[in-house]
C-alpha cells in the first residue's frame, strides 16, 4: 500500500482533450504472448502503467529480454525459466495469463496460485479445466500450480465455457495458437481485448476465426512470424472520463477513442442526459444540468462493463431519482459504497444491487480507494463534489490509468 493520496477541490466544470491510451486489459495479455514468439515481437500504443511493468518483469523474470521506450516494447529471446516469482504473482492476478504461453514453449511451469483479490474470490478454474481439455496436466501443491504438457505440444480440442471469461478465453487461445490441430472454444468472451489478442495472432502467422462472437475456431500453426502490433484504445478510461465529463457538467473529448467498443455504455450514458456526439474516434461529451436516474446491470460484452460499474455509480449519486445498479460478474464489487457514502451519497446494497437515491450535490470527505476501478469513482466523485476531498491510497489508480494527474489537470481540475 502506497501513502500517495490526490487533494481534490471539487464542483468545477472540467473542459478540454483527453487522448485515450492504449487498453491495460490488452497489452496485459499481449505482453504474456511475447514467450510465444522465437525471436522479436513489438507492441506499440502500450500505456506505462504499473501492471504492464509488472508484466513486463514477470516476462523478464521467465527469459525475455525487453526495451520499453515512448510507448513501445520491444522483445527478445524466448524463455529460459519455467518459475514465475512469488513476489510479482502476487502484486497482481492478470500473472496467470503466462501460464498457456509458458506450457507451450517450454511444457512446463511453476506459477503461485494469484488468489483472491479485492473485489472477489476470482477463482482460475477455467483456465486450468481449458489447459487440461488440450493436453496439460496440472498438479496443485503449497499453494504452487505445476502444469505439464507430457506431449510436448498442446493437441486442439472442444472447450466449453460453463461461465464467460475473459482470461479464460485469452488462456485457451493462447495455448491453441501453436498447438497441434483444431480447437473450437464454446461460450467464448467476446470482449474487444479478446479480438485484440487474436488480431495480434493472426498477423503473426496464427489461424484464429470468430474473435469477437461467442465461437472461436482455431487451426493451431507451428510458429509465429515475428510482427508489430499497436494495442487498441482503453474503453475503460474512455468510459471513466465520459463519466467526469458528466459528473462535472463539464465537455470533454475524447480523442484517440474506440467508441464502438463502448456502445452500451454510451446508451446508457444518454439516458442520463448527458450529451454524447460520435465522430470516428473522437466522441464529445457534455454534461447537461440535470442528471436523468437509469438504471443498469453489468454483463460480459456487449453488455454495460463491470469495470465501469463503479464510476456509473458515482453519477447517480447526483441524479435526479432513484436508480439500481447490478453487479451480475463480481460478488464483492461494491466497495466504493461506503467511501461514497462518506461523502453523503444515499446507497442502500442488497445483494448484488446496489439502489441510489440521487442527490444535488455530493460533499467532499477523505476517503480511501479500495481498487482500480473503485478509486475512478471515488476521483469523478470528488471532483464534482462541494469543497476539499482527500482520495487515498492511489496506487490502485496508477495500477490502470495512464498520466491521470497530468490528464485531469489538463481539462482544468484543481488537484494536488
Ligand atoms: C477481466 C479483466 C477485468 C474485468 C473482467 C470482467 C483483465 C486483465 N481483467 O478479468 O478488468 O473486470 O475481465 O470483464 O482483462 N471465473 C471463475 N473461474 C475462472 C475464471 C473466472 O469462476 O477460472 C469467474 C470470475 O470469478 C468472475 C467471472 O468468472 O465472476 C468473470 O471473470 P473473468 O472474465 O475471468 O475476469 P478476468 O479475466 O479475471
Amino acid at each position: 500500500m502506497s501513502n500517495d493520496r490526490l487533494i481534490i477541490q471539487g464542483g468545477k466544470p472540467l473542459f478540454g482533450d483527453v487522448k485515450i491510451s492504449g487498453a491495460k486489459n490488452s497489452v496485459l495479455p499481449l505482453i504474456s504472448i511475447s514467450l510465444l514468439f522465437d525471436k522479436s515481437f513489438t507492441l506499440k500504443n502500450v500505456p506505462d502503467l504499473a501492471d504492464t511493468r509488472l508484466m513486463i518483469k514477470l516476462i523478464n523474470a521467465l527469459g525475455i529480454m525487453t526495451k520499453f521506450y515512448d510507448g513501445t516494447i520491444d522483445f527478445h529471446g524466448e524463455p529460459q525459466n519455467i518459475e514465475a516469482p512469488k513476489e510479482l504473482v502476487s502484486k497482481m492476478r492478470a500473472s496467470i495469463l503466462v501460464l498457456a504461453p509458458l506450457l507451450s514453449k517450454r511444457h512446463n511451469a511453476l506459477i503461485p496460485m494469484p488468489g483472491g483479490c479485492e473485489i472477489g474470490e476470482r477463482p482460475i478454474n477455467y483456465h486450468i479445466d481449458a489447459l487440461k481439455q488440450l493436453g496439460a496436466e496440472t498438479f496443485l501443491k503449497n499453494g504452487f500450480l505445476r502444469a505439464t504438457l507430457p506431449q510436448g505440444r498442446f493437441t486442439g480440442n472442444e472447450i466449453k465455457f460453463p461461465k464467460v471469461s475473459v482470461g479464460a478465453t485469452e488462456c485457451a487461445i493462447m495455448a491453441a495458437a501453436l498447438a497441434i490441430g483444431k480447437t473450437k472454444i464454446y461460450n467464448a468472451a467476446k470482449e474487444p481485448e479478446i479480438v485484440d489478442l487474436g488480431n495480434c495472432l493472426n498477423l503473426a502467422g496464427a489461424n484464429i476465426k470468430g474473435l469477437g462472437t461467442s465461437i472461436i475456431e482455431i487451426e493451431g500453426v507451428s510458429n509465429l512470424n515475428p510482427v508489430t502490433y499497436s494495442v487498441i484504445p482503453d474503453r475503460i478510461e474512455a468510459g471513466s472520463f465520459a463519466i467526469i465529463a458528466g459528473i462535472t457538467k463539464g465537455e470533454i473529448n475524447l480523442l484517440n477513442s474506440n467508441p464502438k467498443d463502448l456502445k452500451v455504455f454510451f446508451e446508457k450514458l444518454k439516458k442520463t442526459n448527458v450529451n454524447v456526439e460520435i465522430y470516428n474516434n473522437t466522441v464529445k461529451v457534455k454534461g447537461i444540468s440535470e442528471i436523468n436516474a437509469v438504471n443498469i446491470h453489468t454483463e460480459p460484452h456487449p453488455g454495460f462493463p463491470t469495470d465501469l460499474q463503479a464510476q456509473f455509480m458515482s453519477l447517480m449519486c447526483i441524479a435526479n431519482g432513484k436508480s439500481i445498479i447490478e453487479e451480475k460478474i463480481f460478488e464483492n464489487r461494491f466497495m466504493h459504497v461506503p467511501e461514497l457514502s462518506k461523502m453523503k451519497a444515499s446507497i442502500k446494497i442488497d445483494g448484488n444491487k446496489a439502489i441510489v437515491n440521487g442527490l444535488n450535490q455530493l460533499k467532499g470527505a477523505s476517503v480511501k480507494a479500495t481498487d482500480l476501478r473503485a478509486s475512478m469513482s471515488l476521483i469523478a466523485a470528488s471532483l464534482s463534489a462541494n469543497g476539499e476531498s482527500i482520495v487515498n491510497d492511489l496506487s490502485h489508480l496508477k495500477r490502470g490509468y495512464e498520466n491521470f494527474e497530468e490528464k485531469l489537470f489538463n481539462i482544468g481540475a484543481n488537484i494536488r
